[in-house]
């Protein structure tokens, strides 16, 4: 399969750009996928460089870089600094992530992750992971259900929704996704079905997937591993993943305020660089998947 075929790389040069790339350099990029930003980041690199790739998800390890300064880690990257400890790596000078699913996970109906098609409820990243869609939808207590909604959804009628998934699972489990959808068709809005039904399966998705928990743990592993002046490159797809990302930089921190010195001043381990970008009006119209991307760039200060 060609690599575009997988996956069209977004905000390709922007994102690699941002890692303001050193010849001998070592960088990691947590979301390999179909290797877009990989490759880009190799055609960089000089003959001491180094790249360490993630990817979760088994179907990446089929576009693994032959190449003797690219290493393919087949885990999860809230694991990061555990893995590249034991390839030898305790500091680097640049981590790239291009967050959520790739087109390759949406394309292949099994994997249950697109409400084009009908098949079991899966949407693990991790084929060997523990919790599917299966299990979420049928063994979660209406609240959590609600909250799952509510949070990750953001869907106002997260309570209805929830309601009707535990009576329907009362008379017999919801197996796909189609039995998904004709359970929450009457409670979605008139005309917006397609809109709130793909919120619901981005809600579940999370879930399964434990991403917001994900994000938070690999962001805070990201101060410890960077040398001063490295720098993250971080693609979000959605508002909660993009606010994280967004604090992290601005505080060091998700929640509250960080500590002002004796002078007043804050010390936060992360200098922003540049503004948020966003895909250009011809990026989105070759790439749909563009659209809802949100790029951060920040560099390593040297405090705390
Ligand atoms: C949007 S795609 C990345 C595409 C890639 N940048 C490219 O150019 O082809 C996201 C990829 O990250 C992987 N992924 C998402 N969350 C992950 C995690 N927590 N650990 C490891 N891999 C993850 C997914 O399996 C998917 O292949």
């Amino acid at each position: 399969m060609k690599q575009n075929e997988y996956h069209n790389p977004v905000l390709l040069k922007e994102t690699v750009d941002g890692l303001h790339i050193k010849e001998n350099g070592i960088y990691v990029d947590v979301t390999f996928g179909g290797g877009g930003h990989s490759r880009e980041i190799m055609s960089r690199l000089g003959p001491d460089g180094k790249l360490f790739a993630f990817d979760q998800d088994k179907d990446a390890l089929n576009n693994a870089i032959d190449d003797e300064r690219f290493t393919l880690i087949n885990e999860n990257f809230r694991y990061i600094k555990r893995f590249l400890r034991f390839h030898g790596i305790r500091k680097v000078d640049g981590i790239l992530g291009d967050f959520g699913v790739s087109s390759h996970q949406f394309d292949v109906a099994e994997r249950g992750f697109s409400t084009r098609f009908d098949g079991d409820l899966d949407m693990r990243m991790n084929q060997d992971g523990e919790l599917s869609a299966y299990e979420v939808v049928n063994t979660y207590e209406e609240a959590d259900l609600r909250n799952m909604f509510y949070l990750y959804g953001e869907l106002k009628n997260a309570p209805k929704l929830a309601r009707a998934i535990v009576a329907a699972r009362e008379t017999q489990p919801i197996k796909t996704s189609v039995a998904l959808k004709e359970t929450l068709m009457p409670f979605l809005p008139k005309h917006r079905e397609h809109k709130a039904l793909a919120q619901i399966y981005q809600a579940i998705r999370i879930e399964v997937n434990q991403e917001i928990e994900v994000l938070r743990e690999f962001l805070l592993q990201t101060k410890e591993l960077l040398n001063e002046g490295g720098r993250i490159s971080l693609i979000s797809y959605h508002s909660l993943e993009d606010r994280l990302v967004k604090r992290y930089i601005r505080n060091g921190m998700f929640e509250g305020e960080p500590e002002k010195d004796f002078f007043g001043n804050v010390e936060v381990p992360f200098k922003k660089v540049g503004k948020l970008v966003v895909p250009s009006q011809e990026e989105i119209e070759v790439n749909n998947r563009a659209r809802s991307a949100k790029l951060r760039i920040a560099e390593r200060t040297n405090m705390q």
